[in-house]
């Protein structure tokens, strides 16, 4: 199977299969965000109508802290979808990623369903995406080609490694990719942003990543689509009963989506993705150390229905943002990062062991 028509079954399997990690016993979500609690304000003394989401992130200014996070482009059938998206992105004036550009770098004939992202949202900001295993064999020419086919403000790195351990074609050698991204970031005209996919960067890596010269870490943490989950369904639908067992025993691994934000929050901003449902798990990762929130899943069936559906749903997710700042008294969003926070149950278990200070976000 091509590249290209691996990028289209993801996208399909996204919208009929349910390919999110599974929630807890107690119904609560693997992200974490269900054991966050911001501290209610009664008394928030500030007018709604006057809250400022701007925010600026990597040297551009964004209406609000949200991204439409890497997805799709690759092959002919996403430029409709990448079109739509790309649409939402301008008219709300938040940022865009696109999916890994891999196989319009192997086949130029398809740059067309990555470059609409531009024509589409001339004044957003977008940002590609490679795979960090393909940093050496694609060379820093290969990545400004990238850069230049949809005019990007930045350039993320992917890292993949639980879906590639768990396909049978994955690039399953890990070696070097520190090295390479180190010197894409010294040599690229674009900021670099390293994201995960879903399994979450701990704090070591962070600091890897960070000295490696990255400006910003997406956490890419557990909690929201599971990678895992989606090889899991393409396994079983070609029988191979290797891939469908190793997906299943992976569907949840990782490191939940808060947890990685606050084990990531060490120099450069940091965005969350993996598991954002509403503007409520935004204000949390914000108040967490975030500087940015990304959604991929959810907007993936109203993209497949067109500009409107993707417009309601990311409004949605504003106004709850909007709500949950008014609630814990925050005007902007400088003051939500400083919000009070409390981390409860098995998120604080978690951020305990591994000694991480999380009384410092209750900030009486
Ligand atoms: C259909 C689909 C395709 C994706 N393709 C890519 C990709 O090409 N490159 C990448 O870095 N991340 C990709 N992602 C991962 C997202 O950017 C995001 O990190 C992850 O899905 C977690 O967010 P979510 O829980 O909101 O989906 C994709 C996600 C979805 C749902």
């Amino acid at each position: 199977m091509t590249t290209s028509d691996r990028k289209i079954e993801h996208l399909l399997l996204c919208v009929e299969k349910d390919v999110e990690a599974h929630k807890t016993n107690q119904g609560l979500r693997a992200s974490g965000f269900d054991d966050i609690y911001l501290v209610h304000n009664c008394l928030p003394e500030i007018d709604k109508k006057a809250l400022d989401l701007e925010t600026e992130f990597l040297g551009r200014k964004l209406r609000a802290p949200l991204l439409i996070a890497s997805m799709t482009g690759g092959h002919p059938d996403t430029k409709a979808v990448n079109a739509v998206l790309a649409g939402a992105a301008e008219e709300l004036r938040v940022g865009i990623g696109v999916g890994s550009q891999r196989a319009a770098i192997e086949d130029p004939g398809l740059e067309d369903s990555f470059r609409i992202v531009r024509d589409r949202a001339p004044n957003a900001f977008i940002y590609g995406n490679v795979g960090a295993a393909q940093l050496n064999e694609f060379g820093i020419e290969g990545i400004e080609r990238a850069v230049e086919m949809i005019g990007a403000d930045a350039m993320a790195i992917h890292l993949n490694f639980l879906q590639e351990a768990i396909q049978p074609e994955g690039n399953i050698d890990a070696k070097g990719c520190i090295a390479a991204i180190k010197k894409i970031c010294s040599e690229l005209s674009v900021p670099v942003i390293v994201k995960e996919t879903g399994a979450g960067i701990s704090h070591s890596q962070a600091v890897a990543i960070c000295d490696a010269g990255a400006a910003a870490i997406d956490v890419g943490g557990l909690g929201g689509t599971s990678w895992a989950g989606v090889e899991t369904y393409r396994a079983q639908k070609r029988g191979d009963m290797l891939s469908y067992h190793l997906g299943n025993q992976f569907w949840n691994w990782g490191i939940p989506t808060a947890v990685s934000i606050v084990e990531s929050s060490i120099t450069v901003p940091v965005i969350a993705t993996g598991g954002i449902r509403s503007g409520i798990d935004v204000a949390k990762s914000l108040a967490l150390g975030a500087s940015m929130c990304g959604v991929a899943l959810p907007l993936v069936a109203p993209a497949l229905k067109g500009n409107k559906d993707v417009v309601d749903k990311l409004r949605l997710v504003i106004e709850e943002l909007k709500a949950a700042m008014f609630l814990c008294g925050c005007t902007n969003v400088e003051e939500l990062s400083k919000a009070q926070a409390v981390i409860t149950g098995k998120t604080k278990e978690y951020l305990d062991q591994r000694g991480f200070d999380t009384a410092r976000f209750a900030r009486k």
